[in-house]
């Protein structure tokens, strides 16, 4: 296998050639030339509506055949319509909690109104399931334990006959632990329930896989991984056809087109399917011998993880030396449980303090509750001031923790 090609990474990414440390990426990432192109194309050649007799229009049909077969092969899905597009995550979540509170009374077996949301999620996808409480729905909460990760253990003890669905993450976006989902699906499904992924932080870090995380939906936004503005959802055709989504009655009642009412951003799924492509590209420059497109972006996906594994270990490095206090997983034995995105404070030195100093010095990092004002509750945080959040990509390298590392040294020596 070959060593992670960072420079030809790094050339592929207009955005990275100023002096710009970006280390901001969980809030959004940056796209390579190649998905530049394809937006710019797409809105060049076919910046036309879908559905039409003529061939520009149908280009636009085949553009998005195109996104979902990629974007199936990204996640591991069976069928290339179990992919929906749309604007973001949040969205998706939202249209699938309504479906889901609009069914809670129909399990003839028994009562599922029991909905299990985590502390350590997003808000995203907490309050959507909170709003489903007008609809009956009962929240049940799985909570973190200390070390910053969610034990299943604690998970079985909240199953019951009356659980409807489990919402988790896989990865947290304020402190980067991950979570093993396919013990959730498992524990989940033998309870009858359902299980509900976010996979939108986890997205950029790793192997995507529903076959073998065995969920039964997962979200994902396109923008943290390498494309524009997009998001997506997978579900399995038959739980997504059964689902009483609104759409116009002379659209079908099934997946994609019940899910995809209205117009989206073709552009930028055009954008999102250039972004696998960048990936599987990766993929086989790092293993020639990767025979499917599948493999070519299990490759590359395999190789991020190992490289990120070096920028986490180099990350703690850094932290420790400048005697910030981290939160969840610290150790490097653990990193293979962690992506690298860090949440951290500095003592006595306002989390504020710390991102607007660090960007005089062209570092960008990102300051507050991250939408996960729970979380930061629990790590006793105030939501006004939460962390400071230093979270890196497979494009980062040692030498960009180095000199984040040295202005954290410079700020604290004072
Ligand atoms: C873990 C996680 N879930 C959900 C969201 C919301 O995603 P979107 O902006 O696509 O709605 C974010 C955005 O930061 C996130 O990090």
């Amino acid at each position: 296998m070959a060593e992670f090609p960072i420079s030809e990474v790094r050339a592929a990414f207009p955005a990275l050639q100023d002096d710009f440390v970006f280390f901001d990426n969980a809030a959004g990432a940056q796209s390579p030339q190649t998905v530049l192109n394809a937006v710019a194309n797409h809105l060049l050649h076919r910046n036309v509506q879908r559905g039409g007799r003529y061939k520009k229009s149908q280009e636009v049909d085949e553009a998005i055949a195109q996104a979902r077969t990629s974007v199936a092969l990204l996640v591991n899905a069976r069928h290339s319509d179990e992919i929906s597009f749309g604007m973001n995550a949040t969205s998706f979540m939202r249209l699938v909690s309504i479906a889901i509170g609009q069914s809670l009374g129909d399990h003839r077996e028994n009562d599922r109104r029991e909905i299990i949301v985590t502390d350590l999620d997003h808000e995203a996808n907490i309050a959507v399931w909170l709003a489903l409480e007008r609809e009956g729905a009962k929240i049940v909460w799985w909570n973190f334990r200390d070390d910053g990760r969610l034990h299943l253990e604690d998970l079985e003890k909240l199953l019951s006959p009356r659980t409807r669905i489990v919402a988790c993450t896989l990865a947290s976006n304020a402190i980067g632990s991950i979570l093993n989902v396919a013990e959730v699906s498992k524990r989940a499904h033998a309870a009858g329930a359902e299980v509900f992924i976010d996979a939108v932080h986890y997205g950029p870090h790793g192997t995507i896989d529903v076959q073998a995380f065995d969920c039964d939906y997962l979200v994902c936004s396109g923008y943290k991984m390498f494309s524009p503005h997009m998001g997506f959802l997978w579900g399995r055709l038959e739980t997504l056809n059964a689902l009483p989504t609104f759409r116009e009655d002379f659209v079908p009642d099934t997946t994609p087109s019940k899910l995809e009412v209205g117009t989206y951003v073709y552009e930028n799924v055009a954008g999102m399917d250039a972004a696998v492509r960048y990936l599987e590209d990766l993929g086989r420059k790092i293993n020639p011998a990767a025979t499917s497109r599948r493999a070519a972006l299990v490759a590359s996906t395999e190789a991020i993880k190992c490289y990120e594994a070096q920028l986490s270990g180099a990350m703690l490095d850094a932290l420790a030396s400048a005697k910030a206090t981290v939160y969840g997983i610290t150790t490097k034995d653990q990193i293979a449980h962690r992506t690298p995105t860090f949440g951290f404070n500095l003592p006595g030195i306002s989390p504020a303090k710390v991102t607007e100093e660090l960007a005089k010095r062209n570092i960008g990092v990102r300051d507050g509750h991250m939408y996960s004002p729970r979380l930061m509750k629990r790590l006793g945080l105030a939501k006004e001031s939460g962390e400071v959040r230093a979270s890196l990509v497979h494009y980062n390298t040692v030498e960009d923790v180095r000199r984040f590392g040295s202005a954290l040294a410079e700020m604290t020596s004072h």
